[in-house]
């Protein structure tokens, strides 16, 4: 009998219509603390103005604050040209008149009692205009002067917290009886500048907001790419057995940029690559690719379990630094404007670490980033083990194994590396590579930036993008023992502007049998 051949009929699966409710993100009156900083300028702006031209923010007033005295027509000048910079042919003036209709600038002292007072003014003005009551207070000054501006609103916060029953409703009496302000601040990174301060400065904010209205941002988990690993993980079911120690032979995390430190000295003097990069976005992608998965899409249930990644990454004891950590300046550092000429402040850094649970045991996760490199490039490879047999040994020297290579930035894709049989009558194998890229699927030009997002998110009152208090904390634990380590050290190794970072990096990962995976 014959075997019968049925025409499959294909079913057309549509893609999941949930939409990103942009309700409750419409107005608000937001404070921002640095407004002229590099910062407000470059990032933040932009963003509120692009929100704003995609008719994602109406009715709202901004209160950009600084030392410097301008007036409102000087700092709409300032901002003009950063996002003409930026935006160049897409700069509307038409739209940038309207937006500056609700752009305003203070000239303030964060360290002056007034100055809230001030401010608190202010903000009463623009919420009864705007008829809102949420306000954001932005916080975008160098991580010195975050303690001031905390301590600051926690001595005003007296008027406005009558009465606070710790959900972060606080009910104002003074300027209208029947007023509920929601209050939230958003926080710029790094937290802190080692557990200790970022513990204080948790317990001070804790005394005037609940945790539910802090918004501690980090803005790589905003980034659509960094989004899609959860995804990518979760939504399928062919990649989550294999997503282990019983596979997976090691990890490798980049994070390149080929720029240098653009007239930032003075900030990047008192925070280096480690409080930079390694704290906080290194430390968020580990996460996202070692996480269990959460029990739901809540904010709390996703950010424990990014938590117990940190909680399981293996502390280093001073004996293993040597072999496991390696930092390095960029050559000509020390001539840039604000950097001190004997500075050891690291440009670099690549380590090795481990996240001792029972899904990671073993596997190393090698880690690196760096200014002035070759390019610019974020990109997480996922390497995995050798068959355990090699039946075409005798015929085919290839090796290499497989490997899943998520590209952050800026070439969003994913690819799988697998051996195909080369063609022919040898019995040979050849590497090949299977390619998603978001450009081919989806218009790029309607991926929301990541501060977009974020802002958003922080409007509407979803903090699983945000950082947890307690996970700023125990990142701050893995790596204040590398910093104090390094501080010690006398000397900094350096490397050539252009190229991929020192050799000792190589040696770091060479030892081990393995080479980091350049793509150049
Ligand atoms: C910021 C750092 O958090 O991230 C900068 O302070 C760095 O030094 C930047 O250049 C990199 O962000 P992105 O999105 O360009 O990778």
């Amino acid at each position: 009998m014959g075997l019968k051949i049925t025409k499959q009929t294909r079913t057309v699966l549509q893609p999941c219509q949930a939409q990103y409710d942009a309700k409750h993100a419409e107005s608000f009156v937001m404070i921002v603390f640095g407004g002229a900083g590099d910062l407000s300028c470059k990032k933040l702006l932009p963003a509120l103005y692009q929100l704003f031209k995609s008719g994602l923010i109406k009715n709202f007033a901004i209160i950009a604050t600084g030392r410097t005295r301008r007036t409102n027509v000087e700092y709409h000048k300032l901002i003009k040209g950063a996002l003409k910079k930026q935006l160049k042919k897409e700069f509307c003036r038409s739209i940038w008149k309207k937006f500056t209709a609700n752009l305003f600038y203070e000239s303030c002292d964060i360290s002056e009692e007034a100055t809230y007072i001030t401010l608190e003014g202010l903000i009463v003005k623009y919420a009864q205009i705007n008829n809102t009551n949420d306000i954001i207070y932005y916080v975008a000054v160098p991580p010195k002067l975050i303690s001031d501006v905390v301590a600051g609103l926690g001595a005003n916060a007296m008027r406005w917290i009558s009465q606070s029953d710790k959900t972060g409703r606080h009910e104002s009496v003074e300027h209208d009886e029947n007023a509920t302000w929601n209050r939230k601040i958003v926080l710029e990174k790094p937290f802190g500048t080692d557990q200790k301060s970022a513990i204080s400065l948790n317990q001070n904010l804790l005394k005037v907001f609940a945790e539910k209205d802090i918004y501690r941002i980090d803005h790589y988990l905003g980034k659509e790419t960094v989004q899609n690993i959860l995804f990518f993980r979760f939504a399928n079911s062919i990649f989550e057995p294999i997503w282990n120690n019983n596979y997976i032979d090691h990890i490798q995390i980049t994070v390149a940029e080929d720029i240098g430190i653009e007239g930032r000295g003075q900030f990047y003097e008192g925070v280096g690559v480690i409080r930079d990069i390694v704290q906080n976005h290194i430390l968020q992608l580990m996460a996202m690719i070692a996480m269990e998965a959460p029990a739901g899409l809540d904010a709390d249930l996703v950010r424990n379990e990014r938590v117990k990644v940190f909680q399981a990454v293996r502390a280093f004891k001073k004996s293993d630094l040597d072999n496991n950590i390696v930092v390095a300046q960029y050559d000509k550092y020390c001539k840039e404007k604000n950097i001190a000429p004997n500075s050891k402040v690291p440009t670099y850094f690549a380590g090795k670490f481990y996240i001792d649970n029972w899904r990671w045991s073993d596997v190393p996760f090698y880690v690196r980033t760096g200014k002035r490199l070759i390019k610019k490039e974020t990109k997480i490879v996922i390497q995995f083990k050798n068959p355990p047999l090699k039946l075409w040994g005798k015929t085919c020297s290839l090796k290499q194994p497989n490997s899943l290579t998520i590209f952050i930035q800026p070439q969003e894709s994913i690819a799988i590396q697998f051996c195909v049989k080369q063609p022919g009558t040898l019995n040979s194998s050849h590497l090949v590579n299977m390619d998603f890229e978001y450009g081919k699927f989806f218009d790029l030009a309607k991926l929301l930036p990541a501060y977009e997002r974020l802002l958003l998110d922080c409007m509407k009152g979803d903090q699983t993008l945000f950082a947890r208090e307690d996970g700023t904390e125990i990142m701050w634990h893995i790596v204040d023992p590398i910093i104090d380590a390094l501080n010690a050290k006398k000397k900094i190794a350096s490397y050539k502007p252009g190229s991929w970072g020192p050799k000792v990096a190589d040696e770091l990962i060479e030892r081990d049998g393995i080479k980091w995976i350049n793509e150049d």
